[in-house]
């Protein structure tokens, strides 16, 4: 890759919560700042207006009656929006796009977690993405309960009570399932996909990423 690229490169960054994605994030957009690259940063569900009214409905823990089929198609709906409104013109102007989480996050989440089935959830997904897959996509994988334990440890030391979203509040069998979805999309797209070690401190988890984007980059 180089400076004079047109399409720009789109990254995602992956895996269940608490397992430190926004520190790699930051990590990653230093990296190509400091290349001169231009980046933008952005989130699922969200990244746009809509689509953060669309995470408000999805993450509202009153919303306990949400059919799984809702779920993944408001999912889509956000990514749909968040493609065509930031995503794409963004990497029309040649921009690094780094996307905290992004359609595999459906596949292991709603198509693994809630059993919808991968088929299904691919199906839509490749109406709703207009057909765009990342270029690179990092996975941090943890057990799950390390993670939940992680978010707990980080609220102790900031001093702020943690208050736990919809999804994050399923049980461990569901979350563990979310994991192995993980495993199986590492599995099935090794050229894309690399999975990180995200129980190493958070410099050695960086500096297994930089090797990569050194690498590929
Ligand atoms: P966040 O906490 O990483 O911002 O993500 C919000 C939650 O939404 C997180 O628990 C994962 C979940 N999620 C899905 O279930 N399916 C999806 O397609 C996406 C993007 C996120």
């Amino acid at each position: 890759m180089n400076k004079s690229i047109t399409r720009g490169y789109f990254i995602t960054v992956e895996g269940s919560d608490g397992v430190g994605k926004s520190t790699q994030i930051h990590n990653i957009e230093n990296y190509f700042l400091k290349l001169g690259y231009e980046v933008q940063l952005t989130r699922e569900p969200g990244g746009t207006s809509i689509g953060d009214k669309l995470r408000d409905i999805l993450l509202d823990v009153s919303n306990d009656e949400m059919n799984e089929m809702t779920e993944m198609l408001i999912y889509a709906a956000s990514r749909a929006q968040h493609i065509k409104e930031l995503i794409e013109p963004s990497l029309k102007k040649g921009k690094i796009v780094i996307s905290d989480r992004y359609i595999d996050s459906s596949i292991a989440y709603q198509g693994y977690g809630r059993r919808l089935g991968e088929d299904v959830v691919k199906i839509v997904n490749e109406y709703a993405s207009f057909g765009l897959i990342p270029d690179l996509t990092f996975w941090l994988d943890l057990d799950p309960e390390l993670g939940r334990k992680r978010i707990l440890s980080r609220s102790i030391i900031q001093d702020k009570d943690v208050t736990f979203d919809r999804i994050e509040l399923e049980k461990n069998d569901f979350h563990n399932r979310v994991r192995e979805g993980y495993k199986e999309i590492a599995r099935k797209n090794p050229e894309r996909v690399h999975r990180i070690d995200a129980s190493l401190k958070a410099d050695d988890v960086w500096e297994e990423i930089e090797l990569i984007l050194r690498k590929i980059i």
